[in-house]
């Protein structure tokens, strides 16, 4: 989950490196560095914590180029300070690296018995010794690059420069993302499109085992095995870096809240015939006849993508009649789980490069599955491997804690379910069409939601004083009050557990007395009188309610400390209304906490190792 960039071209290297760096500090950013060329030196400073430590630290360098790389580093191997920070030079190679090089130990002990002993704890280190050792016996780096590959064990992708080919950026691609950009006269290799997005739209995604090798600007592609990849496709991406920048807002994660009516509608549209009212997917690459053949659903994700997984089930099961089965990526993989033949594996994932969910992906498709992606970054690694793809269409989340892309999974998975419906006639069309009206109306309802952040951030501070937070929901509210556990935790580092209402008293009711407080979702569904009793246990012991209720609901208000309504809507999308205010909740006293809202600790956005 680190963040690399490498530039070649005729402008200073320093300026586009740290610009790119800086769209990728939300991959990691625990230390970071540069390796760029002066004249003819390759000079590499680094330095511990966040980007902006390094940039004062260079601010007076000046670097001729042509070339250089750049990491913004997310630790897994070597606590985070200066010299276990990228780039990492030995001799005349620099090497930046994401992910993990699972045999490092093995590695290690072979370069001990050359009395070669690396000067930091990290596994990235190792391999610039090994290049640095090819290019002492004359091999050039794509020669080296081919030769180091096959000692590497792992999922990791590399990004390199040689003192001796100043004009050369080769970069390898094993599981974590690596992209190039292509433009009129310079070149960018980067983790995300975001690090060259605003200088070209011309991108190349690395697959696997593939390297890209750019000399003066001419960029060729080989596998592993050193022959050329001679059609290599060459995208242009629809994004732009003003989708990507905070537009006014305090942090990204707000951007992101206050998007959401119109993510919504970009995960929607195209999607909904208005005239039938019923819901017709663009192509997925799935055909209707396999929609209607599949006897079974298995989602897996990870984190907020789970919890929307989570809520798809409900729904997937209520329209299509379709036994759904939902796991988490990084236990499903080991599990060793058995599924039906004619199962359809549906991973759901914001960045589409979580290593886990890519893993089972894998999984599912060699042992024969049809596999779709509900997936919102086009391009990504899970959306290119995926037999078919739903995109959510949210725009860039940038944001470490996921809002927008949690409640338009939660959209695309029920216009996947009723596209199902529709074509397995498992529910009556006047059904479908109600959900379908549901649907439509979420933007303007979500808007309402949104009226809500100026009472949570006077609220705020007041919601600090509480030793914990205790979420429950039942139905399509259970998995929200997971999400709004996860929010919170994630962003104010405040402990708190999300819980299904009826599972209170199966032990947790135990933690309840006054300084606790209790995050109630009970909306006015088929589920809310057992809602309103499990309020009435948690009071009757003193917990402090926050509870979220349809509309004005007076016996809600009364048993409530603090009251937020959303607006009367359907039991499948008042897990997308309740989710606004959980999201506003979390923002804002973090905000008060002061904490780092768009780069917590210890958190990346993309965890592209396992
Ligand atoms: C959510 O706020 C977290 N950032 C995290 O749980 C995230 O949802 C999880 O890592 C899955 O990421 P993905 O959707 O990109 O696969």
């Amino acid at each position: 989950m680190c963040g690399i960039v490498g530039y070649w071209g005729p402008e200073k290297p320093k300026k586009v490196i740290l610009d790119g760096l800086r769209s990728l500090e939300y991959r990691g950013y625990d230390s970071a560095g540069v390796a760029i060329f002066d004249s003819s030196k390759l000079k590499v400073v680094r330095s511990p914590g966040k980007l902006s430590q390094l940039e004062e630290k260079i601010k007076s360098s000046e670097f001729t180029g042509p070339s250089g790389i750049g990491h913004t580093r997310w630790a897994t191997h070597g606590a985070p300070n200066e010299k276990n920070a990228h780039p990492h030079k030995v001799g005349s190679i620099a090497v930046v690296h994401n992910g993990i090089i699972e045999n490092y130990i093995e590695i290690k002990e072979k370069l001990a018995k050359k009395k070669i002993m690396p000067s930091s704890d990290t596994d990235s280190e190792l391999i610039a010794h090994l290049l640095s050792l090819e290019c002492k016996k004359g091999k050039n780096l794509l020669e080296a690059t081919l030769n180091v590959i096959p000692q590497l064990r792992g999922a990791y992708s590399i990004l390199v420069v040689n003192e001796d080919e100043p004009d050369t950026l080769l970069a390898f691609k094993n599981a974590t993302p690596m992209l190039v950009g292509i433009g009129e006269k310079e070149i960018i290799i980067a983790s995300d499109v975001q690090a060259f997005i605003s200088r070209t739209n011309r991108v190349a995604y690395l697959e696997d085992g593939e390297i890209v090798l750019s000399k003066k600007g001419q960029v060729k592609f080989f596998n592993v095995r050193g022959q050329e990849i001679t059609n290599k496709k060459i995208h242009e991406v629809k994004w732009n870096s003003v989708m990507a920048e905070k537009a006014g807002f305090d942090h990204f994660m707000q951007k992101e809240i206050f998007e959401q009516p119109q993510a919504l509608r970009q995960t929607m549209e195209s999607h909904v015939d208005h005239d039938s009212m019923t819901v017709k997917l663009k192509p997925t690459g799935l055909t209707d006849a396999q929609f209607k053949k599949f006897s079974r659903i298995q989602l897996i994700a990870c984190g907020t993508a789970w919890h929307a997984a989570l809520v798809a089930k409900y729904f997937f099961e209520r329209v299509t009649k379709i036994s759904t089965q939902v796991d988490i990526a990084s236990e499903f993989r080991y599990g060793h789980s058995i599924l039906e033949k004619d199962t359809l594996v549906i991973v759901v994932t914001q960045s589409g490069e979580t290593a886990d969910t890519l893993a089972c992906l894998r999984l599912c498709k060699k042992e024969g599955h049809k596999t779709l992606a509900v997936v919102n970054v086009p391009h990504s690694s899970i959306d290119r491997e995926s037999h078919g793809r739903l995109y959510t269409n949210a725009g860039p989340e940038i944001g470490v804690c996921s809002t927008k892309a949690f409640t338009s999974q939660i959209v695309a998975l029920q216009l996947l379910a009723l596209h199902m419906a529709r074509l397995r006639k498992s529910c009556k069309v006047t059904e479908i069409q109600e959900h379908v009206r549901a649907l439509l109306e979420l933007p303007s309802q979500v808007e309402v939601c949104l009226n809500h952040d100026k009472w949570f951030k006077e609220a705020a501070l007041s919601l600090t004083a509480y030793r914990g937070f205790l979420y429950i929901g039942r139905g399509v509210n259970y998995p929200v009050a997971l999400e709004g556990a996860l929010k919170l935790k994630e962003i104010t580092y405040l402990h708190a557990e999300g819980y299904p209402s009826g599972e209170l008293k199966h032990g947790p009711i135990a933690l309840v007395d006054s300084s606790m407080a209790v995050v109630a979702m009970a909306s006015k569904d088929e589920l809310y009188e057992k809602n309103v009793s499990n309020i009435e246990e948690v009071r009757a012991r003193g917990a402090q309610i926050i509870a979220i209720g349809t509309e004005d609901d007076a016996h809600l208000r009364r048993l409530s400390r603090h009251y937020l309504s959303i607006p009367k809507a359907t039991w499948a999308t008042n897990s997308i209304l309740m989710a606004i205010p959980v999201q506003l909740l979390s923002y804002h006293v973090a905000v008060a906490l002061k904490r780092d809202v768009d780069q917590p600790r210890n958190l990346a956005k993309s965890v592209t190792v396992e």
